[in-house]
């Protein structure tokens, strides 16, 4: 099954990647992951929309030719990240590729809450009419205080952390079942 994966942050260093770059590795047998360079869309234009750049063509074309959507959202300002925002934006317009997409949401962030206040507007846009995502209800994948779950290697090493994702992975392509019938 094909996943793709939008980061949110454009941080060289940042968890949320390498979250994604870990699911990757991880779940390798059952999912392919890719990551879509959603950090190099140019700020989103309505002029621009119907004739958008090339990178918006290819990030939109990756997200429509998937079977599903991962998300990893970090927390700016108790909501998700322009980079993330703008990604929506563009995909929320003329070829609305994220509509009836079934999507999976994660965040990493280094304070207690893991991205709980990001994660709750982000669900609300992903139910806007331009966006419409089929998201998988509940199972939130809150990584708070990531920085003592991710080491240098990049490898998330909280046993339970991992293993809740693990659940919800497998909840996540049941869901992709059930809602592509
Ligand atoms: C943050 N950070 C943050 N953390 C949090 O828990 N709640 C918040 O509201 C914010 N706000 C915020 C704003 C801005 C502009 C920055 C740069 C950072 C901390 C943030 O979650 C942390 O830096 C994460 O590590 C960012 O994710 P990446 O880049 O590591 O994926």
């Amino acid at each position: 099954m094909k996943i793709v994966a939008l980061v949110g942050s454009n941080r060289s260093d940042s968890y949320n990647k390498k979250l994604a770059l870990f699911m990757k590795e991880r779940y390798q047998a059952k999912l392919s992951i890719e990551l879509v360079p959603i950090d190099q869309l140019p700020i989103y234009n309505q002029d621009d929309e119907l004739n958008p750049p090339d990178i918006v063509k290819l990030v939109k074309a990756q997200i429509a030719d998937s079977d599903g959507v991962l998300m990893l959202t970090p927390e700016y300002n108790h909501s998700i990240s322009a980079v993330l925002k703008n990604a929506l934006d563009w995909c929320s317009r003329v070829e609305q590729v994220l509509v009836n997409k079934p999507t999976m949401v994660a965040g990493a962030s280094m304070g207690l809450h893991g991205t709980v206040r990001a994660q709750m507007h982000l669900r609300d846009i992903l139910n806007s009419p331009g966006v419409s995502a089929l998201v998988l209800p509940g199972n939130e994948i809150f990584v708070g205080v990531v920085h003592e779950k991710i080491d240098e290697a990049g490898q998330l090493i909280d046993q339970p952390t991992i293993e809740f994702i693990d659940q919800v992975v497998d909840r996540f392509i049941k869901w992709i079942h059930t809602v592509k019938k």
